[in-house]
C-alpha cells in the first residue's frame, strides 16, 4: 500500500496543484513568454537523481520551478501553430487521468468511447463533413500517417505482402509529417511529388494533373493526393473542390491535412468548399480549438477502409458482443491499442463554452491576422511576405538581410512581450505570427509591430 494515498492526502495535494495552476494562470500576463534561462541552467535545475525515499509534498512544490522555466502561453504567444491551452480542457485532462480509462473498446470504457465517437461525429458535422466518423490521435502527424496508411491499403494493399511502389501528390508547402509518413509506410520520401504553388501558395492543379499523367505514362501508380487546408507556413487552403474532382477522375485517395486550418470552417465554411468530398481529413484540437496538447482528430468517410487497414486482433482482445455500440473497438480502426481519454478535454471545453464561443474566438484570430497584415503594410520598414488567408502572418524587416532578420527575431523573443516563430517564404527568412490564441487582444497585435520595430 506504500503507493496508496489517503483520501485526505489526495484532497490536500490536489487542492495545492489546482492552487498552483490558478496562480500560474493569474500571473500569465506578467510572465516573460520565454524564460531567461540557458540550457545548462535548466539542466542544473532538474538534474536531480530520482530519490530513493520520496519527497512527499515537497515534490509538488517543485511544480512552481517547472512553471518558472517553462515558456508561458500568454496572450502574446504567437509562435508555430500552438493552441493556447484552454483551462476547462486542462481540467478535463486532469479528470481523464484520474478516471484512467483505456479507450480501446466500449467494454473497457463505455462513457469514454461513447463521448469520443459523439465528439468526432459532432465536430465532423460542424465543419461540413456530416456522416464522417473517425477517432482522436495524439497529433496531426499521427493522423496524417494513419490517413496515408488507409490510402495505401485502399489502392495498393500492403498489409500482408508489404509495400509496393506508389506515388503521393502534395504541394511544395505540405507539412513535414507527410514525407515522414511516406518513409514510415515504406513508400519512401521519393514517392512524394511536390507540386508547385501559385502566388497565394495554393497547389497548381494543372501541374498536379500533369504530374499524375506523367507518372501513369511511366507505369507508376498514383495512390493519393494530400490537400492542405491551412498550410503550416502561410495558412493557404488548396482548391479542395478541384482536387476532389482530380482525385475522383484518377481514382486516388484524397486526404485533407487540415490539422491547422479546418476549425476555421466553423466561421468561414465557404473557404473549405469540397472538404466533404475528401476521403479523410485531419484536424488538430491542440491547434485552433485551443486545447492542451495532445488531441487531434482523424475523420474518414468510410470506416471499412480504416478497419481493412488497422484491424488485426488477437483472440484475447476480440469483442464478444455483436451489438453495434457495445461491440465497438477503436483498435479495429486505429494504430493504438491503449489510448487515453483525450476526448474529455475537448468535449468538456465545447460543452462548457458552447460552439458559439469557439466561433467567436476563431473569428477574432482571423481579424487579428488581418489587422496585423494591415499594420505591416502601412509600416514602411516592414514587408508582408504572403497573403493572409487564415491566421498566419509572414513578414520581414526591410532594413536587413535574412541574417539580420533572424537576429531580430531572437531579440523580439528575448524581450518577452510577444513570441514569434520563423519560416522560409520563397527562399526568404520570415518572421511569422500565428493567431490561434484565445487570449490575444488587439493590443497584442499592435505589440507585434512595436516590439519588432523596437528590437
Ligand atoms: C498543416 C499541419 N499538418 C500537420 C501538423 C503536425 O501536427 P502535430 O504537430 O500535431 O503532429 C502540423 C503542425 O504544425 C501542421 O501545421
Amino acid at each position: 500500500m506504500a503507493l496508496d494515498l489517503s483520501d485526505e492526502e489526495f484532497r490536500g495535494l490536489a487542492a495545492r496543484v489546482v492552487d498552483l495552476a490558478s496562480v500560474h494562470l493569474e500571473s500569465l500576463a506578467d510572465r516573460p513568454i520565454m524564460p531567461a534561462v540557458t540550457g545548462a541552467e535548466a539542466e542544473r535545475a532538474f538534474d536531480r537523481a530520482i530519490p530513493e525515499d520520496g519527497l512527499g509534498a515537497a515534490a509538488i512544490d517543485q511544480l512552481e520551478q517547472i512553471a518558472a522555466l517553462a515558456r508561458a502561453g500568454s496572450a502574446g504567444f504567437l509562435g508555430y501553430v500552438l493552441g493556447s491551452g484552454e483551462p476547462i480542457g486542462a481540467l478535463g485532462d486532469l479528470y481523464a487521468s484520474i478516471l484512467n480509462q483505456n479507450v480501446t473498446a466500449w467494454r473497457s470504457s463505455p462513457s469514454a468511447v461513447t463521448i469520443e465517437r459523439a465528439l468526432v461525429s459532432g465536430l465532423a458535422e460542424a465543419i461540413g463533413c456530416a456522416g464522417f466518423t473517425g477517432l482522436l490521435t495524439s497529433g496531426g502527424s499521427s493522423a496524417n500517417l494513419m490517413a496515408l496508411a488507409m490510402a495505401r491499403e485502399s489502392r495498393l494493399p500492403a498489409n500482408e505482402q508489404g509495400s509496393q511502389p506508389g506515388i503521393v501528390y502534395a504541394s511544395s508547402e505540405t507539412h513535414m509529417s507527410v514525407p515522414k509518413a511516406l518513409a514510415l509506410l515504406g513508400l519512401g520520401r521519393s514517392a512524394l511529388r511536390r507540386i508547385p504553388v501559385d502566388d497565394a501558395f495554393r497547389i497548381s492543379v494543372d501541374d498536379l494533373e500533369a504530374a499524375i499523367a506523367e507518372d501513369r505514362a511511366a507505369g507508376r501508380t498514383p495512390i493519393a493526393i494530400v490537400a492542405n487546408a491551412g498550410t503550416i507556413v502561410t495558412g493557404a487552403i488548396d482548391p479542395l473542390a478541384r482536387l476532389a474532382a482530380v482525385a475522383a477522375a484518377n481514382d486516388v485517395w484524397l486526404h485533407v491535412d487540415g490539422a491547422y486550418g479546418t476549425p476555421a470552417a466553423l466561421v468561414r465554411p465557404e473557404l473549405f468548399d469540397g472538404l466533404d468530398r475528401a476521403d479523410s481529413v485531419s484536424l488538430d484540437g491542440h491547434k485552433w480549438l485551443y486545447q492542451p496538447v495532445e488531441v487531434s482528430m482523424l475523420l474518414y468517410r468510410d470506416a471499412t477502409v480504416a478497419r481493412q487497414t488497422f484491424s488485426f486482433t488477437d483472440d484475447y482482445a476480440r469483442s464478444l458482443s455483436d451489438d453495434p455500440l457495445e461491440g465497438f473497438s477503436f483498435f479495429d480502426e486505429s494504430l493504438d491499442l491503449s489510448r487515453r481519454f483525450r476526448a474529455l478535454k475537448l468535449w468538456l471545453s465545447l460543452r462548457y463554452h458552447g460552439l458559439a464561443a469557439f466561433r467567436a474566438a476563431i473569428a477574432a484570430d482571423l481579424e487579428h491576422a488581418q489587422l496585423l497584415a494591415a499594420l505591416i503594410e502601412a509600416e514602411p520598414d516592414l514587408e508582408l511576405l504572403a497573403p493572409v488567408e487564415l491566421s498566419a502572418v509572414c513578414f520581414r524587416w526591410v532594413g536587413g538581410d535574412d541574417e539580420a532578420n533572424a537576429a531580430l527575431l531572437q531579440r523580439v523573443n528575448a524581450r518577452g512581450r510577444v513570441y514569434l516563430s520563423n519560416a522560409t517564404v520563397r527562399g526568404r527568412f520570415s518572421l511569422r505570427a500565428c493567431f490561434v490564441n484565445h487570449r490575444s487582444t488587439e493590443a497584442d497585435v499592435r505589440a507585434v509591430v512595436s516590439e519588432v520595430l523596437t528590437a
